[in-house]
């Protein structure tokens, strides 16, 4: 019935989501409110483990991109399920610390990494740097040198694949900010580099090649790259690459017309491909990382609001105006990102209008979705919007001094705070 099966309908007629009704929800916590279905992010990180095992004798690791949602307990749910982590900032990694982390699975990502966040990361024994310029590698060896300490890297590469999504988060290609190319020989210039380098472990290769990607084919034309790439550099310097980072982004179900592929699919394939390769190119088979974040935890989310007024224009549109925006969903104005909506208390009638579902800022463009499904909505109905557990929270921000919402996971019918609604201090806290 809806587009992810923890979703349902009590017999009250509401949305509930992981058994617990969403209109209670927001009766006690208040709007807007993003929700988590904490079994749903269990029982994921599950299926991943389970596919490593059944199609790559378990030589592989999770590391959940934590950029999709990071806060304390979201770590520690990840360390409880023995997963790791992709961070890609301080912020990140102090999240991670604070949780309780173990930081040797944590891989520590960004183009632009400050000497300050290399040194934190050396400092509390982070697994992986992934290194992404030489300008950085050259700082590294350096930090890591004054540390008295060898840092273990990999190097983020760009395999060169045109990954069929929004070209904002494309990433793969030639022109992209991140990494170095292998087609121009940057790529093996820098493994020789760091081969020279005495305070440099190099033990891996990181790729990633976008977001909310739907075919399998350049996932495995990905591997099939970048295990090339290790056979011309174990053939050329004789240094054999022992692990491999495949990055994340799977396509998960926004609206009722996607039809990704069963994560395991890709697992089964893109292992495949690995195996093969390795035989044929007369390498050993690396240990593998991947790094989804929105298959992980876009679906186990939801964001309820309350509806603050409906503004029919007539031959035009008709909007219902909420309580949340672009603020704690900037997805639409950034990407035209589209998302389901029910009407929380009305979830069992038909959604049979078509409306603009629009934020609280002083801005036009503030909208969360235009020409979407819905039932008949009026002011102090519930709107929940769909799958949002994926760069919502993560995206949030304070536009219009907003506060920003709680956080609250669902389990076992229960309910509890995992974020604080942000309180009006909070608002002027840094301000002097
Ligand atoms: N690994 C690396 C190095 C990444 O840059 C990313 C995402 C991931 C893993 C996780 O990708 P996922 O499995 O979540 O697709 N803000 C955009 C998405 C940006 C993704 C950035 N990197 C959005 O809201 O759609």
């Amino acid at each position: 019935m809806f587009i992810s099966d923890n979703y349902d309908v009590n017999a009250q007629g509401n949305l509930t989501i992981g058994g617990v009704d969403t209109t209670e929800l927001a009766a006690e916590y208040g709007t807007p409110l993003y929700v988590m279905d904490e079994d749903l992010i269990r029982n994921t990180l599950r299926r991943f483990h389970e596919s490593f095992k059944k199609y790559y004798d378990g030589k592989g690791e999770v590391h959940f991109a934590s950029k999709a949602f990071c806060c304390l307990e979201m770590c520690r749910l990840v360390a409880s399920e023995g997963d790791g982590l992709d961070a890609v900032s301080i912020g990140e990694l102090y999240t991670a610390v604070k949780a309780g982390f173990p930081m040797e699975k944590v891989g520590f990502h960004g183009n632009n990494k400050t000497d300050e966040e290399l040194r934190f990361a050396i400092e509390h024994g982070v697994g992986h740097i992934i290194v992404d310029n030489l300008s950085e590698l050259s700082r590294l060896e350096k930090i890591a040198k004054d540390m008295g300490v060898k840092a273990r890297i990999m190097f983020r590469l760009k395999p060169g694949i045109d990954a069929h999504t929004h070209k904002a988060v494309m990433t793969g290609q030639i022109d992209s900010k991140f990494g170095f190319a292998i087609e121009t020989g940057e790529a093996f210039d820098a493994v020789k580099e760091a081969l020279s380098c005495e305070n440099i472990e190099l033990s891996g290769l990181h790729c990633h090649i976008g977001s909310q990607i739907f075919d399998i084919e350049p996932f495995e034309e990905a591997a099939r790259v970048m295990l090339r790439f290790i056979a011309d550099v174990k053939n050329k310097l004789g240094f054999e690459v022992k692990e491999l980072n495949l990055g994340g982004g799977f396509g998960i179900k926004y609206l009722e017309e996607h039809d990704p592929v069963p994560f395991e699919v890709y697992m089964e394939r893109v292992s495949a491909v690995v195996s093969k390769e390795c035989e044929k190119l007369g390498i050993i088979k690396p240990f593998i990382f991947i790094e989804p974040g929105r298959s992980i935890v876009a679906s186990a989310g939801i964001t309820l609001y309350e509806a603050g007024s409906r503004k029919e224009i007539p031959n035009t549109r008709t909007y219902i105006i909420v309580d949340g925006s672009m603020a704690d969903n900037p997805r639409y104005i950034l990407y035209e990102s589209e998302y389901e909506a029910v009407v929380a208390n009305k979830a069992s009638q038909p959604r049979d209008e078509r409306v603009t579902i629009a934020g609280r800022c002083c801005e036009s463009g503030d909208l969360i979705g235009e020409n979407m499904p819905l039932q008949h909505a009026e002011a102090g109905d519930i709107i929940a919007v769909l799958a949002t557990g994926a760069y919502n929270y993560s995206m949030s921000s304070n536009y219009n001094r907003l506060q920003k919402p709680a956080v609250v996971f669902v389990k076992d019918g229960k309910s509890r705070v995992v974020v604080k609604r942000e309180s009006l201090d909070d608002i002027i806290s840094n301000d002097v």
